[in-house]
């Protein structure tokens, strides 16, 4: 095993962000030229809204389509995407901060074309971890590219600067609301945040779940898409959403993802059709075909 080097400390926060925006850099860079891997970000301002359960049934759609999908559980101390597919995995990101074991060292395959990095769950370290530490988990992600299409990033609620720390660091933010008030104000919120710590160099879309169906998906979108325009003079694009299936809380208790619970559920086109618009995107930004 290779030894695990830590970078030196690092105090000034503005020496940071530019060592996570060079990190970005790098990671564009070789991925165009290289495996083509993008990372999808997954944020919300309200905690619940469906984060953990898109990157799960979405990741498996992506899967299904032929793309080697890799999700990060960065909701980092409190982690439970391993709980959604129903494994144990031994290792987790922690043991990486420790330098007890690398990034590629952890992966674990929960299916042909999918595998998860487990986040650690009740680890207090975890749940803050420096902006130092942050920036190298983010350049060591490159080190995923050669097994990896599409990284997704499964974030905590809120705004943590963890979690738009990764935002910036991705290709693709999805930001996650359900069509409740609360949620939809808590998103601008994030968005504002995102946009305040990057100075707009944020590609962020808008997902919205729990809907009963398309029509006031795009109602809630376009409130936090004109609030961005008035007050953050930017325009974001509305992604799609996913419909509100009791099927989903079935799927949960039983600690399988819904999509290999019930691949016929009511909210499965959905997952299918984000799948497909981000296969569209990776195309679309250069990256060689599956
Ligand atoms: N489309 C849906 N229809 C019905 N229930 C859903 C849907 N999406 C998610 N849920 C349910 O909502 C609850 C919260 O989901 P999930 O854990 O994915 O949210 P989260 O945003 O990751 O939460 P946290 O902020 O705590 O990480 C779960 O009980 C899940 O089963
Ligand atoms: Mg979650």
């Amino acid at each position: 095993m290779n030894p695990v080097i830590m970078p030196p400390i690092v105090d000034d926060q503005a020496t940071v962000l530019r060592e996570i925006v060079s990190s970005r850099r790098a990671l564009l860079g070789s991925a165009r030229i290289n495996k083509g891997m993008k990372s999808i970000a997954i944020l919300s301002g309200k905690g619940g809204v469906g984060k953990s359960s898109l990157a799960v049934n979405l990741g498996l759609a992506m899967a299904d389509m032929g793309l080697r999908v890799t999700i990060l559980d960065a909701d980092l101390g409190l982690a439970n995407v391993d709980i959604l597919f129903g494994v144990m995995p031994k290792f987790n990101i922690g043991h990486v901060l420790r330098g007890d074991k690398e990034l590629t060292d952890i992966v674990y395959k929960v299916g042909d074309m999918l595998s998860i990095i487990p986040g650690g769950a009740g680890i207090r370290e975890l749940s803050d971890i420096d902006d130092q530490r942050q920036a190298w988990i983010i350049n060591r992600l490159s080190s995923l590219e050669n097994e990896t299409d599409i990284l997704i990033l499964d974030t905590c609620a809120g705004l943590h600067k963890n979690v738009l720390s990764f935002a910036i660091a991705s290709d693709l933010t999805l930001l996650l609301t359900t069509p409740e008030p609360t949620a939809i104000r808590d998103s601008y919120g994030v968005l504002k945040s995102l946009f305040q710590m990057s100075g707009s160099a944020v590609n962020a879309s808008i997902v919205v779940n729990m809907v009963a169906n398309e029509r006031e998906a795009v109602i809630a979108g376009e409130r936090i898409i004109t609030t961005a325009e008035r007050f953050l003079n930017v325009k974001i694009p509305y992604f799609g959403c996913v419909v509100w299936d009791t099927a989903m809380r079935d799927a949960v208790k039983r600690r399988r993802p819904l999509l290999l619970h019930d691949g016929n559920c009511i909210s499965a086109p959905y997952f299918r059709e984000l799948a497909h618009k981000i296969a569209e995107f990776r195309e679309g930004s250069g990256a060689r075909t599956p």
